[in-house]
């Protein structure tokens, strides 16, 4: 069996959900705790075991880059001043020379687009693919669960999934299951966003994969599909078809959608309650607003 070694982090997008905090600024800087939503899913590739780090970014997202790299005099201010623990914060976020990667996507064609632009860098290996704007909680790494179901099921396309509302069903990819043995669910196809009416189940798929490293020759860059975008989904079900199975592993922990403002400020709270230093903070803050 390959090792997953690679991620791949599509920042390309627009973020106007978000608008207009991410006007100049990278949805993906967006903190949550005490660092950027990016570096919450670098550190949960490398807990995976993830050594090489691909992103995809776009104009303007240049703080993403400065964020993984050194910054020699703040460094220096810091060891002069002797501030050893907030030296030790600046030096871990900065990966090693040859470790991180990347790759301008011109136009903002969508999730497919962004994983076909990294074509070339990807050789015969399963890689790892997360979207920093879904932060997941968990005891496990998401990552590392998704790695362990594809160690322990063998090749094929893996994705986190979780049971969303009826009403939620047109905003994700949706499984239609065939079958489901210790939390991996085996799918017969994927839709992408249904209509509640018709959608095959409310399995959704959520922003962490482990793919096929043949999925490149499904991602088709001349059909748009749902949203005029060039979907991921939309290469799942031809390789379904050619016998490469798509499971959805029921993952542990709790998935924030930090691409909504609602969901970005719930993840900051889940964040600040979990953290017994600010929890009292956070308790008072709301007793005073909420009284
Ligand atoms: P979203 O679907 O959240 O799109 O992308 P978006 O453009 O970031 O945000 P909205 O919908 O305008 O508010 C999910 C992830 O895929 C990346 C985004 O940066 C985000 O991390 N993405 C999306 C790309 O890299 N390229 C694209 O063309 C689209």
């Amino acid at each position: 069996m390959k090792k997953v070694r690679t991620a791949i982090f599509p920042v390309a997008g627009l973020g106007t959900r978000f608008l207009p905090a991410t006007k100049a600024s990278p949805k993906e800087m967006l903190i949550v705790g005490d660092m950027p939503l990016i570096q919450h899913a670098v550190v949960e590739a490398m807990e995976a075991g993830i050594e090489r780090f691909i992103f995809i970014t776009s104009q303007g997202k240049t703080a993403i880059e400065d964020h993984f790299d050194s910054n020699q005099l703040l460094e220096n201010v810091l060891q002069e001043r002797s501030k050893i623990e907030d030296l030790a914060k600046v030096r871990q976020t900065q990966l090693e020379p040859g470790q991180a990667i990347f790759i301008r996507q011109q136009h903002p064609l969508g999730l497919g687009h962004a994983v076909w632009c990294a074509r070339h860098l990807i050789q015969d290996e399963p890689f790892a693919l997360l979207l920093a704007d879904d932060l997941i909680l968990s005891q496990t790494p998401c990552t590392k669960q998704l790695v362990q179901a594809y160690e322990n099921n063998g090749p094929g396309n893996y994705t986190a999934v979780m049971e969303v509302a009826a009403e939620k069903v047109s905003r994700y990819g949706i499984l239609d299951i065939a079958d489901q043995k210790n939390g991996v669910i085996s799918a017969r196809s994927v839709v992408e966003k249904p209509d509640p009416e018709t959608s095959p189940s409310r399995t959704a798929i959520v922003g962490r994969y482990i793919l096929d490293p043949r999925v490149f020759n499904h991602i088709n860059t001349q059909k748009v599909g749902i949203g005029q975008e060039i979907q991921l989904t939309d290469a799942f079900n031809p390789m379904i078809a050619q016998n490469i199975p798509f499971s959805g592993v029921l993952f542990e922990g709790e998935r924030f959608d930090c691409g909504t403002k609602e969901g970005w400020l719930e993840a900051n709270i889940a964040y600040a309650y979990n953290d017994p230093e600010l929890q009292p903070s956070l308790l008072k803050a709301i007793t005073k607003y909420h009284s």
